[in-house]
């Protein structure tokens, strides 16, 4: 039975369009998971690694109620698996998903939908719980029949089995501004080690640098029965864009490349800025194909502010620097 309600709230997320559809799949999703897996997930075993810090099993547990995060994942990864079965219809295709908590909510929902003999999948956790736990649901859930490896390792570090060539990786271990959680380390890691045709999600993060007033940007928040993102928020009108800082994507990592650090031109700050105080960042994704999570629809594509133009005084350029080395952190340089 379990199975197949979960194949209903799996097809009902592939099927969602409108944001009501969307969060009520969702929130279908989060029940199902919480009604099976009864007891709590541990929050003591958040872990520092160089390249940022990996949730507890109960923060990343508690990610799958950002729930267009988690709507526009799952779609994204349908799309892209359905893509490479129907590319080559012989092929089995291999998954690997780099952080998958204690639900591995991004693949194990989306099985039942796949032929079990085409899909072989390793999943990635560096919280051992969180594996147990998705072993167990594994066998609760009746999928034992796939083909899938659960391996407790650093994903910055790992070592893709020569044998085991990557079709697809997943990987969401992220915070707002690409802060906090090692998803730059972990895909610079994967990335590298991936042939030319691999996909890997999300395909595209965009860091784009605005003056604005922070308090009114559009910023998502999650109230017991409700969800306010950009959606139900007029967009500030005196934002100021003023350039795209970088786009992380297969490119961008696909030489050999051991700098920590990019960093961006020195930009005009304003002489009068009023309307628009607050350095900002904001970020958006291509999950996959046209599958994207705009800035403000989740708390991971939320606007990060850097600073405000009013702690400063007698400078007229910034030049802004990302730091992924240790726990990943913006910082800038006045001129
Ligand atoms: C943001 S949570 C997402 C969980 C789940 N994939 C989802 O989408 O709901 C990120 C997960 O990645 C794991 N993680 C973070 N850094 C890691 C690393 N360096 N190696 C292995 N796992 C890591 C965390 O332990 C956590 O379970």
């Amino acid at each position: 039975m379990s199975k197949q309600e979960l194949t209903i709230i799996v097809k009902s997320i592939i099927a969602s369009n409108t944001l009501g559809e969307q969060l009520e799949a969702a929130q279908q999703l989060s029940f199902f998971y919480k009604k099976l897996i009864k007891h709590s997930h541990s929050d003591a075993n958040e872990t520092l690694v160089s390249g940022g810090i990996a949730l507890s099993s109960s923060g990343a547990a508690d990610c799958v109620d950002d729930y267009l995060r988690t709507v526009s994942f799952i779609k994204g990864i349908y799309k892209a698996i359905t893509k490479l079965l129907t590319d080559s219809t012989e092929k089995n295709i291999n998954i690997l998903y780099a952080g998958c908590g204690p639900f591995a909510t991004l693949i194990l929902p989306l099985l039942p939908l796949f032929d079990k003999g085409r899909i072989s999948a390793i999943l990635i956790d560096i919280n051992a719980s969180s594996l147990e736990s998705v072993q167990n649901f594994i066998t609760l859930i009746d999928l034992e029949e796939y083909d899938l490896q659960l391996i407790e390792s650093n994903a910055i570090t790992y070592a893709i089995p020569e044998d085991f060539i990557v079709d697809l990786t997943i990987s969401e271990t992220m915070d707002c501004g690409l802060t906090r959680e090692p998803q730059i380390a972990i895909s610079r890691n994967i990335i590298k080690q991936l042939s030319s045709n691999a996909i890997f999600i999300p395909q595209e993060i965009r860091i784009d640098l605005a003056y604005t007033f922070f308090d009114y940007e559009p910023y998502f928040r999650k109230t017991i029965n409700e969800v306010k993102g950009y959606k139900e928020l007029q967009p500030y009108p005196y934002k100021v864009f003023v350039d795209r800082l970088f786009t992380i994507n297969k490119e961008h990592f696909g030489r050999e490349n051991h700098n920590s650090k990019i960093e961006s031109a020195f930009y005009t700050l304003p002489a009068t800025f009023e309307n628009y105080p607050d350095v900002c960042l904001f970020t958006e994704l291509t999950i996959f194909d046209d599958v994207e999570l705009k800035t403000a629809e989740s708390y991971i594509t939320n606007p990060y502010c850097l600073m405000s133009m009013y702690g400063i005084r007698d400078y007229s350029e910034i030049k802004l620097i990302y730091d992924f080395g240790e726990i990943p952190k913006w910082s800038y340089q006045l001129q």
